[in-house]
């Protein structure tokens, strides 16, 4: 079957964030949205058929997640990521960030630390922050265009206070798909200080060719039982907007104390729209996955011969798994307010501005590559078209 990622699709009026908020977030709508991490594509058809189905029923009471549901996260995990899982692991929740919060209350005290990497999706700073923990940072390496993390540092701010620490895999704005090896190296690092690893891996499915995606629990089952894996198939099937996710947490004694906080703050509640879709993309999505990654490696390959051939002062950072990129803008002769005017007001493009990634984010911005190739390559000529308005050297 092949699908048509070209079509373009009026998302306008849909009360939806990337193009119906526009004014809010960038103070004007007269811009092309490429920012929050959802695409402009159709679902796959199996999704669309199953939620027409479950539609015809006019009754939309409270629901649960069927054995189905849990056979489909099963399935999918084995098959795409070849690990193991158990059903009764599982936990669904609304969202992975409502898992990353749940879990800072879970098992960790108000004032002990959480470590992050930055520069990384903002809710990591927030759930910590926001809950009277202390943010513990260890910034990503970035050398020649590439991230990786820094073991050293890691080990000089780690102290008796840390006691989580939350990973981002792959890495959401550097696109970095981790290695084995370095999940091996974090995993050690966190057993040996007694840290519990949150490992985000919302971006799992989207990974391009030549990249594998490893779950840092199935690293062994001692790394299992350290680790809380927080999955959803938001980002890889367009489904953001129908809040499920599950969280795997393969320690009983974590799943009881997690399922007990979120009993507490009245989160265990379940879509019924977000269940069918979920269980039907997990389902039958495989080959509409598989020609996604084709067509955004398709999208990638444009962007990143157009600016080292047409924009060369912006470097992109070419990433190994999401639909993020992260460009480097630092050569562009504007201070950090001036640039996010500039790509805003004289590009008229709404990307996400570095800053909001934390440390490591200024003179950087992120572009969103989830559209159809025209809207990309009407954007990258209106970058390129403010670019050359510049006063470059
Ligand atoms: C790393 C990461 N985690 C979580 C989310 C959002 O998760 P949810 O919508 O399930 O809360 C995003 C969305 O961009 C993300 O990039």
């Amino acid at each position: 079957m092949s699908y048509n990622f070209d079509q373009i699709i009026d998302r306008q009026q849909t009360n939806n964030e990337k193009w119906d908020h526009r004014s809010e977030v960038f103070g004007t709508s007269d811009l092309l949205p490429l920012w929050v991490a959802d695409m402009d594509f159709a679902v796959p058809p199996c999704v669309t058929a199953a939620l027409t189905e479950r539609i015809k029923h006019p009754v939309y009471g409270y629901s649960f997640p069927p054995p189905a549901f849990y056979q489909a996260v099963v399935d999918w995990i084995a098959r795409r990521h070849q690990w193991t899982i158990q059903k009764d692991w599982l936990v669904v929740t609304s969202g992975v960030v409502p898992a990353l919060a749940l879990s800072v209350l879970a098992f960790t005290e108000p004032g002990e630390s959480v470590i992050i990497q930055p520069p990384v999706y903002g809710p990591f700073f927030r759930v910590v922050e926001q809950n009277q923990r202390q943010l513990v940072l260890n910034p990503l390496k970035e050398e020649n265009g590439r991230y990786t993390m820094d073991f050293d540092h890691l080990e000089s701010v780690v102290n008796p206070s840390v006691k989580m620490m939350i990973l981002c895999s792959p890495h959401n704005p550097a696109g970095r798909v981790w290695t084995r090896e370095e999940l091996e190296k974090l995993g050690a690092f966190c057993t040996r200080h007694r840290i519990l690893l949150v490992s985000d891996e919302i971006h799992a499915d989207l990974v391009y060719p030549n990249f594998k995606h490893t779950p840092i629990a199935a690293l062994s089952p001692e790394q299992a039982y350290n680790t809380i894996t927080c999955l959803a198939p938001s980002k890889t099937f367009n489904l953001p907007g129908l809040t499920t996710a599950v969280t795997i947490i393969p320690d009983p004694e974590r799943r009881r104390r997690f399922k007990q906080v979120q009993s507490a703050l009245g989160m265990q509640v379940y879509n019924t729209l977000g269940l069918t879709a979920f269980t039907a993309a997990y389902r039958g999505g495989t080959d509409w996955l598989a020609a996604l990654i084709d067509y955004l490696q398709g999208n990638l390959d444009f962007l990143l011969d157009f600016f080292a051939t047409r924009i060369p002062a912006i470097k992109p950072v070419p990433p190994e798994g999401t639909y993020l990129v992260w460009l480097d803008c630092r050569r562009l002769p504007l201070t950090p307010d001036e640039l996010k005017a500039f790509f805003i007001h004289e590009a008229k493009v709404g990307l996400n501005d570095g800053r909001t990634f934390g440390p490591g984010g200024e003179g950087f911005q992120r572009i969103n590559i989830a559209c159809p190739r025209p809207l990309l390559a009407e954007a990258l000529h209106r970058i390129e078209d403010a670019v050359g308005r510049l006063p470059l050297e």
